[in-house]
């Protein structure tokens, strides 16, 4: 079946970024000028994804309104013949069909995806996470998605960290099968260095099959009270194999200040119009 549907959990606090998101949400922080979560909207459309599926929660209205028409600024950007604004901002209201749904307290990743039950139904589907912002020529989650079509089966996006740093993620026990395609036989939330089954570690890009419903909602409350999106999975694969894809191209985690500040650097770097200044700029800068 064809992955048709995307699921954009996007109602955590964000508190590693506090106070910028005390009464913003963290995905509408920009890369340069856009915001986090267009990038990772735009990966998915690209992919050939027809209907998002928006996760929101408190204080999160601000991405509603961005993928919204906004009459009044059309008006004010038309009236000074601003075209080229014009259409960019256009661009943004007619990606793709939006479809919100509210997750009341954030009660974890897994709850948070549990919302989507209904309107995603008996139809595989994909996860992004806003936090991880891909650099690649082919989007990361239609590598994922390729995956998915030959295997046939979910598929979890996996990236080498290094040894020092794999506390911060979930991690997986796996045995290779292909070139970067890896079946998994167990996943670890968060483990300590030395009791990490590998140094592959699970970036926010998932094909999901739908049986993944049924098991969020027995999922008790693991780590920190909340229904974790790992134990769920590892409770998929007593019935399921999943497989975890090492992807193509430069992950930002764009969730943490240091990784957003690197992210804010490269994509400028990157850019036709800013990129050759800013660089001069860098190469020169002394801090007084
Ligand atoms: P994180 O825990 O990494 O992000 O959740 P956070 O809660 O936004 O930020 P910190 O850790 O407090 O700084 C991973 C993803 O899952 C979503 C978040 O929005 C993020 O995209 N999420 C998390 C939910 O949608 N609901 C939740 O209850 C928890």
């Amino acid at each position: 079946m064809k992955i048709r549907k995307a699921v954009f959990p996007v109602a955590g606090l964000g508190t590693r970024f506090l106070p910028a998101t005390k009464a913003s949400p963290k995905e509408m922080l920009p890369l340069v000028d856009k915001p986090l979560i267009q990038y990772v909207i735009e990966e998915a459309i690209e992919a050939g994804i027809k209907e998002v599926v928006m996760i929101t929660g408190r204080g999160k209205n601000a991405i509603e309104d961005h993928f919204d028409i906004s009459f009044e600024l059309e008006h004010v950007l038309k009236g000074k013949n601003q075209n080229s604004l014009l259409e960019e901002i256009q661009r943004i209201s007619n990606l793709v069909d939006f479809c919100y749904i509210r997750q009341k307290e954030p009660l974890g990743l897994g709850h948070a995806i549990l919302r989507a039950k209904e309107i995603i139904g008996d139809e595989p589907f994909a996860v992004l996470l806003g936090d991880d912002i891909i650099y690649s020529d082919i989007p990361a989650i239609k590598q994922l998605i390729d995956i998915y079509e030959k295997y046939q089966s979910s598929v979890i996006a996996v990236e080498e960290v290094e040894k020092k740093y794999i506390f911060n993620y979930g991690v997986i026990e796996h045995k290779k099968v292909a070139d970067s395609v890896y079946q998994i036989s167990n996943l670890v939330e968060k483990p300590l260095p030395d009791k990490a089954p590998s140094n592959l570690a699970i970036i926010g890009r998932y094909i999901l099959t739908p049986e993944i419903f049924d098991i969020l909602e027995k999922t008790k409350p693991g780590r920190g009270g909340e229904i974790q999106l790992t134990d769920g999975l590892n409770d998929m694969l007593k019935h399921q194999v999943i497989y975890g894809y090492k992807f193509e191209g430069k992950r930002y985690d764009a969730g943490n200040k240091l990784g957003f500040l690197k992210a804010t650097v490269e994509f400028a770097l990157r850019r036709p119009d800013l990129g050759e200044e800013f660089r001069n700029y860098l190469k020169g800068l002394e801090l007084t």
